[in-house]
């Protein structure tokens, strides 16, 4: 877990690799469902577009199937939920229900201007999900996907107002989740300056042996 922009999807990536399990991010199925033209993706796109939570009732439907499938049985890393005290007590009795413990929580720390320069620089691939940023991690070949060849795009809510408000619902809503796991001994800080390897490594260096699900 941790601010928009603060490189979760960029170390998810990572880490799913690393541990071998799926990476589930509820950003990820939300922008799915908002693409395949249904009733629910338009309701969804109003929420998103906007910088708001979707509602917990419908990301936690979402996310108790997501985990419910063959791939997850041996563990994933989860990017972007649980956001709210609400979707914390739905990861909870999701995973009572699968018999899986939750492992660790990584929350990734960055100052405030660097989430905005590398929210605003952020280009993403809308075919296959790559996610590169102009200065830090560009693409070979200028706006084209490195992994699909597909034109790269910016994404609607990464303008300067929606990035407000978003870092505005943070604090509101995510940050008292942070202070949840913290008390239940499972938060982990990190510190999610500098280089993406460099925050890889310090990852790297919380997780123990036997790790099965980390929420991020
Ligand atoms: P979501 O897609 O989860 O967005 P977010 O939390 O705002 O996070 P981002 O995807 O913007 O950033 P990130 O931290 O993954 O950073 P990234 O690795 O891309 O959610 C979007 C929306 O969906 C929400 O606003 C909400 O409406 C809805 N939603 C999602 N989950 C929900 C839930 N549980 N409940 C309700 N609603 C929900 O990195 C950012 C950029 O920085 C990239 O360009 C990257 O290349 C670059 N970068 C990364 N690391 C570094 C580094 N170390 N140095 C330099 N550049 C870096």
């Amino acid at each position: 877990m941790g601010p928009p922009g603060v490189g979760k999807g960029t170390q998810a990536v990572r880490l799913k690799s690393l541990l071998g399990v799926p990476h589930v991010s509820t950003g990820d199925i939300l922008r799915a469902a908002m693409q395949d033209g249904s009733a629910l993706g338009r309701q969804v796109r109003v929420y998103v577009e906007s910088g708001q939570l979707v509602p917990d009732e419908l990301v936690g439907d979402l996310i108790a199937e997501r985990l419910s499938r063959r791939d997850a049985a041996a563990g994933f890393v989860l990017d972007g939920f649980p956001r709210t005290l609400a979707q914390v007590d739905i990861l909870s009795r999701v995973l009572g229900r699968l018999g899986m413990p939750l492992s660790k929580v990584i929350l990734l720390r960055a100052p405030q201007a660097e989430i905005v320069r590398r929210l605003s620089g952020r280009r993403t691939c809308p075919k296959c999900g790559a996610v590169y940023h102009l200065e830090s991690h560009p693409p070979k070949s200028s706006g084209v996907c490195d992994a699909c060849g597909a034109a790269l795009v910016q994404r609607p809510d990464d303008t300067e107002d929606v990035i407000r408000e978003r870092l505005r619902v943070f604090d509101e809503q995510t940050a008292p989740v942070a202070d949840a796991y913290r008390a239940q001994g499972l938060l982990v800080d990190v510190d999610g300056t500098g280089e993406a390897d460099a925050v890889a490594s310090r990852i790297d260096a919380t997780l123990g042996r036997g790790v099965t699900g980390v929420s991020g």
